[in-house]
């Protein structure tokens, strides 16, 4: 479902520019299959983004089938990605997908909680910093504090994260939106995310209604 105007969505798809052939047909395959991805309008948004920043390090918290990381490492020749991923059904998948694509060798995929990865990663920086120059998150809708306050520490001052699904599927702002009941404890803490990085005055905040709404967030340089 579409959170603003199915007909606008359809126009604005109209001009989606997938990278290249390879990456079109991966996104293909997984909408048919139903696979979680980010919409194409999140693509082109965040194709954007890359192209202005150039990050060199990428961290993505929620890599389902790896479609996203691998989009980021395509779109970032020189950029190392970090991405983590908990779901029993979709390790065993993105390794493969890992292994077969190029870009794999650039592709650290680490498996587990994310909260725990993080941790763990948090404990590894302050031996080894290898600080994260963007920040993608797209995984459990009731843990983008957790994950957030958790990136942040991993983060080089400046660094952009963009939070995906922050509208999901406009239930934030009316349950009576298709299914919205079902998703309450989501809802409850997708809402206590939003007041959270707006109520932070050392956040610069943007919240876009494209996709599934996005919450780009700069950090202090
Ligand atoms: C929407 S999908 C990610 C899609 C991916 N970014 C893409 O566009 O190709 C969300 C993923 O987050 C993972 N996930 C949810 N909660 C998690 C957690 N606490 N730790 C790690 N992964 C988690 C799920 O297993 C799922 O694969």
């Amino acid at each position: 479902m579409n959170i603003t105007n199915d007909k606008i969505t359809e126009y604005l798809d109209s001009y989606y520019k997938p990278l290249d052939d390879d990456l079109a047909a991966f996104r293909a395959r997984n909408e048919e299959n139903g696979v979680p991805l980010i919409l194409r309008e999140t693509e082109s948004y965040l194709a954007m983004m890359l192209k202005v920043l150039k990050p060199r390090h990428i961290l993505e918290i929620g890599t389902a089938y790896g479609y996203s990381a691998i989009f980021f490492a395509r779109s970032c020749p020189e950029a190392r990605v970090t991405t983590i991923d908990r779901g029993q059904r979709m390790i065993p998948i993105a390794t493969k997908n890992f292994e077969e694509w190029p870009e794999g060798e650039r592709i650290d995929f680490r498996t587990g909680d994310a909260r725990e990865i993080l941790d763990q990663m948090i404990k590894d920086a302050e031996i080894k910093p290898d600080p994260y120059d963007f920040i993608f998150i797209d995984a459990g809708k009731s843990h983008y504090k957790e994950f957030f306050d958790r990136a942040i520490h991993l983060a080089a001052p400046g660094t952009v994260v963009v939070c995906d699904n922050i509208l999901m599927r406009g239930w934030i702002v009316d349950r009576s939106y298709e299914g919205g009941k079902r998703h309450r404890t989501n809802i409850k803490y997708m809402k206590q995310f939003i007041e959270y990085i707006n109520g932070r005055e050392d956040l610069t905040v943007s919240m876009l209604s494209s996709g599934d709404g996005l919450a780009v967030i700069k950090l202090d340089e």
